[in-house]
């Protein structure tokens, strides 16, 4: 069914699981994610970026079969929408009944940031609907990695009480759209987070993490992992053996599929590295 991304994280975040965030661009995205965390027994958040609703000219129609996805399912799964930079998408979002969404104003300076988000915070808050917010920017989204980037543990505490969000994403080390997975955490910073922040934290950017340091990440203190670039490359990988081993197969279903199913398996192995599967 539907669930609120409170009722999926909060839970998450006091018994040091993770949870599952996986971007969805197609049809198949959605229908992919579920399946892979209805086969885990796990909950999941399905997420559309501000990126994919321009790539899809309007939020409506994919928002329409992303939450009809999640309705059937047999796990509780939330939609999320995520990075908006736009207070109208965010207010689209809230009357097409999602469960929370991502306001993006960490590119803007501190004082901005802080209005601008607290504003988004009072007209979801109203509607019953759970924010992240970001501070500290994690590089990537522009094709410029900065992995540099961190996020100050006091200013992170200031940031939460004054906004009144409900999760934080915070810059760690990882970095957006990366295709290796050596991304270098840090472990020390996270701990010092999650003992600072009374929010649940996200990791963004965790396509470019190692099993092992996603793990890590998540019992340091991490709740929400947002992941994208490796179920594309999954699908893709997929897409493209399929194509390459027939030249002359041109029925969408029959690579489209193939691709499906692949990223399926894959959100299944993620959401046992994350421990996402209630106890
Ligand atoms: O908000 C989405 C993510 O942070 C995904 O990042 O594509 O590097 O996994 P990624
Ligand atoms: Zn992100």
């Amino acid at each position: 069914p539907l669930a609120g991304t409170g009722a999926i994280v909060t839970p998450a975040a006091r018994a040091a699981r993770g949870v599952g965030a996986f971007n969805v661009i197609q049809l198949e995205h959605a229908q992919a994610i579920v399946a892979g965390a209805e086969a885990a027994e796990a909950p999941v958040v399905l997420q559309l970026s501000e990126n994919a609703v321009r790539y899809h000219g309007a939020l409506a129609p994919i928002a329409a079969a992303v939450l009809a996805t999640a309705r059937t399912a047999a796990v509780p799964v939330a939609v999320h929408l995520d990075h908006a930079t736009s207070a109208e998408l965010v207010a689209e979002a809230v009357r097409l009944g999602f469960s929370s969404v991502m306001f993006d104003a960490s590119a803007l300076p501190y004082e901005e940031n802080v209005r601008t988000t607290a504003e988004v915070v009072a007209h979801c808050h109203a509607a019953g609907v759970w924010v992240e917010a970001e501070l500290g920017e994690v590089g990537g989204k522009d094709g410029v990695h900065a992995p540099g980037a961190r996020t100050d543990p006091a200013e992170a505490a200031a940031f939460a009480a004054a906004t009144g969000v409900d999760a934080l994403a915070v810059a760690v080390g990882s970095s957006h759209a990366m295709l290796t997975r050596d991304a270098v955490l840090d472990f020390d910073l996270i701990a010092d987070l999650r003992a600072a922040v009374p929010v649940p934290l996200v990791l963004h950017g965790s396509s470019g993490v190692a099993d092992e340091h996603l793990t890590r990440a998540v019992e340091r203190g991490m709740t929400k992992v947002n992941i994208a670039t490796q179920l594309n490359r999954v699908f893709t990988g997929a897409v493209r053996r399929t194509l390459d081993d027939a030249p002359a197969l041109v029925d969408t279903r029959r690579y489209l599929g193939p691709g499906r199913t692949a990223v399926a398996t894959e959100v299944t192995r993620l959401l046992h590295v994350l421990k996402a599967r209630p106890a």
